[in-house]
């Protein structure tokens, strides 16, 4: 599929996937992927125009013509700096509902694959390394207890200054993960062959050193 080396980080929310993808892609120097920001933007360009959420036709049409931008850390859409706006876990719940439609999925796979540039690609999300890059020589899941994710959602939610309530919250991630496992289309799944790594009490920077090493035995630089 593609000759430029990637790295797949998947798992439910919670587990410290964006934060391993970003560290990871820059101890490489290689780009990032943040495929659930597409999922979240989608979202929230849908709920902007009034689009029904199981409306996979319309919803597949307005990702073809998404106007997206990463730059930096920043997230772009028509223009505009979304990137808080998508962060919230109602925005989190939306994404998961356009995320379920087979026709949106497909519209979005290119978009996806032509993230992979030279000199590398980490990318995270729930199917990069089950259907998006299946050739991937590295795959990475990382798993751990829901208590442990709820918390984590928490702190990062109350970090960023939003009002969350932690039982509410719970309750949120129970029903997007179920959404996530369940669907018909690319359900999250451990990819064949993937690195499990169960990070509930372990720290970043262990994670980060595990995931390392899997990469180093396979890209050797
Ligand atoms: O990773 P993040 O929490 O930002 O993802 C938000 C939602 O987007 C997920 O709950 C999932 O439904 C969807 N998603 C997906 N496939 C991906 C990445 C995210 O279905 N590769």
């Amino acid at each position: 599929m593609t000759a430029v080396p990637v790295v797949t980080i998947d798992g439910p929310s919670g587990t410290g996937k964006g934060t391993i993808a970003e560290l990871l892609a820059k101890r490489l120097g290689w780009h990032c992927l943040d495929s659930g920001a597409l999922y979240r933007a989608l979202g929230l360009a849908a709920q902007r125009r009034g689009i029904d959420l199981d409306a996979a036709e319309p919803l597949a049409r307005l990702a073809a013509g998404l106007r997206l931008e990463f730059r930096d850390a920043r997230v772009l859409l028509d223009g505009a700096d979304v990137s808080a706006l998508i962060r919230t876990e109602t925005a989190g719940g939306a994404a998961s509902r356009v995320a379920a439609h087979a026709a949106v999925r497909e519209v979005l796979l290119d978009w996806q694959r032509a993230a992979a540039c030279p000199p590398g690609l980490v990318a995270d999300g729930r199917d990069m390394g089950s259907v998006v890059f299946p050739d991937a020589p590295v795959k990475v899941f990382l798993t751990a207890s829901p208590e442990e994710r709820a918390a984590r959602r928490y702190k990062q939610l109350k970090d960023k200054g939003m009002d969350v309530s932690l039982p509410a919250l719970v309750a949120e991630i129970e029903a997007r993960d179920a959404r996530d496992r369940g669907r018909a289309v690319a359900p999250l799944v451990a990819p064949r062959g993937a690195l499990v790594v169960d990070t509930t009490s372990l720290a970043i920077p262990e994670v980060l050193d595990r995931v390392l090493a899997a990469v180093r035995r396979v890209f050797p630089g």
